[in-house]
């Protein structure tokens, strides 16, 4: 006799748990979505850790689970980003009071709401509490509003609750939530499983200093599902507690690549020095006042295991000098100054270096890594510094001529690539600088992803795009708009 057909072959279903009795079912939920080919990824809010234990659930479904909303995965990306990103339907089951509460208003506090909001697939949700808490008019008016999403409701049942009491509440049988979840499904075409992310064996446990608080993308362009981390702005060199050595940076040129990243859908990590401008808010923020702490930050994102992001734009103005023995209180004006000051290391160089020894390491796709050359005069010195510091693409500026450089809105810039001849642009307001330097990364994130621009290269092991199936539409639309901007 023939297997009955699998309904959800090859599906990517994230599973939301929420802390609800009944979440020891979810276990089970697991196993029947899996049963019918799904593969399953867990999402827990952090009162659902206190019913079901997560080794169960990761062992269960061969991927980490996501418990905390500021999680980075050691891909990089962030995890409900990415879960929202990779899966065609997102479950939650059991639903609370307070998690519909929450996802009626919004309220992205715990990894399952975060990746319900910053989805576009099929949700579907079955409640499961107290006989009364289910009929509160609070109750029905977030369940109608959730319905006002599109979201698909499977109703509780009615029997006996964990109170002792006979109610309707009951988390529905699970079948019916398995149905309901085929249902949502169908009629939409399935992934190939070329675009499944990652198994657990390719993702190491979530041991992450670097938590992103970062909004959910407005929209899936075609950065979706990349980590870009940004250094932007001067740093400041201690000389006491009053005064530093600085420099003119005002991390306008940073600022605009952040925003450019963070509107085409990338998660951004802003490594943020001296600024006049205000980073954006979607973005996680890192302060780095000096060349140390903005070494610190960056050698926190590329550890030993490999570095934790696709792209890495350094348009920070790190000081060269800094003072060699800071005074810890402050200098009178009348002693007089002399500074003896020691050249501050190399941290793109330093960095470069980093990622080519972790991705030896972890097998990783190598990120991408862009540098900027401030110069006055002449542009003699960037070839040399371009292969001295290991990085794909330099960007320079003459920071001495009028609109480029520092403090303007306008920017004059050559790019210096290690394989193709210097691009040079007109004078260009810096948000179009933004664009068109990251129309070329995505360019080289594409032919690394396979989505050959000049076509044939072989695909490098990738970190998993968001918008996988359209990922080549969007990387050939890339490379013409890059090859437009020229
Ligand atoms: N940079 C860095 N660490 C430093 C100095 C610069 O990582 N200590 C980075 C900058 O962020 C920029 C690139 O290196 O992306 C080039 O900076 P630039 O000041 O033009 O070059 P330097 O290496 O400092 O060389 P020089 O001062 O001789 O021009």
């Amino acid at each position: 006799m023939r297997e009955p057909a699998k309904r959800l072959e090859n599906r990517r279903i994230a599973l939301g748990i929420t802390g609800s009795i009944a979440a020891y079912k979810s276990v089970e939920l697991m196993r029947l979505l899996q049963k019918e080919g799904a593969d399953v990824r867990v999402l827990m809010t952090p009162s659902a850790v206190e019913f079901v234990g997560t080794l169960t659930l990761e062992t269960l479904s061969g991927h980490p689970v996501d418990t905390d909303v500021l999680s980075l995965g050691v891909d990089g990306r962030i995890g409900h980003i990415a879960a929202a990103n990779d899966v065609e339907a997102i479950v939650v089951a059991p639903a609370t009071a307070h998690w519909l509460g929450a996802m009626a208003g919004g309220l992205a506090s715990d990894a399952v709401t975060a990746a319900c909001l910053a989805t576009s697939v099929p949700v579907v949700v079955a409640p499961a509490m107290d006989g009364g808490m289910y009929g509160h008019p609070a109750t029905q008016a977030n369940v109608a509003r959730l319905r006002e999403f599109g979201y698909r409701l499977v109703e509780p049942e009615s029997g006996v609750l964990a109170s002792g009491m006979v109610g309707r509440g009951r988390l529905a049988a699970l079948e019916r939530i398995v149905d309901a979840t085929v249902e949502a499904l169908s009629g939409r075409p399935g992934a190939t499983p070329a675009d499944r992310p990652p198994a657990a064996a390719e993702l190491a446990p979530a041991a992450v200093e670097f938590a992103a608080a970062v909004e959910p993308a407005p929209n899936r362009g075609d950065l979706a599902g990349f980590h870009v981390v940004v250094t932007a702005g001067g740093t400041a060199e201690p000389i006491d507690p009053v005064r530093f050595v600085g420099n003119r940076s005002t991390g306008k040129m940073g600022i605009a690549i952040a925003e450019n990243a963070l509107d085409r859908g990338a998660a951004v990590t802003v490594v943020l020095g001296h600024v006049s401008v205000e980073p954006p808010a979607r973005a996680h923020v890192v302060r780095a006042e000096t060349a140390a702490e903005m070494q610190a930050a960056l050698r926190a994102l590329t550890p030993a295991e490999g570095p934790r992001f696709d792209v890495l734009v350094m348009a920070a103005a790190v000081a060269d000098f800094r003072p060699r023995s800071p005074s810890a209180t402050k200098i009178g004006r009348f002693t007089g100054l002399t500074l003896e000051m020691d050249a501050t290391p190399d941290l793109l160089a330093e960095t470069a270096e980093r990622v080519r020894t972790g991705v030896r390491a972890s097998g990783a796709r190598r990120p991408i890594l862009v540098g900027f050359a401030a110069e006055t005069g002449s542009f003699d010195r960037v070839s040399e510094k371009l292969r001295a510091k290991g990085v794909d693409m330099l960007v320079a500026n003459d920071v001495a001529e009028p609109g480029s450089g520092f403090g303007t809105d306008t920017n004059r810039v050559t790019i210096y690539a290690i394989d193709a001849p210097p691009e040079e642009l007109p004078v260009l307001s810096k948000r179009e600088v933004a664009k068109l330097l990251l129309d070329r990364v995505f360019v080289r994130l594409a032919v690394a992803d396979g989505g050959t621009p000049g076509g044939g290269a072989p695909a490098a092991k990738t970190t998993t795009r968001g918008d996988s199936a359209g990922g080549q539409t969007a990387a050939a639309e890339a490379a013409e708009r890059a090859e437009l901007g020229r």
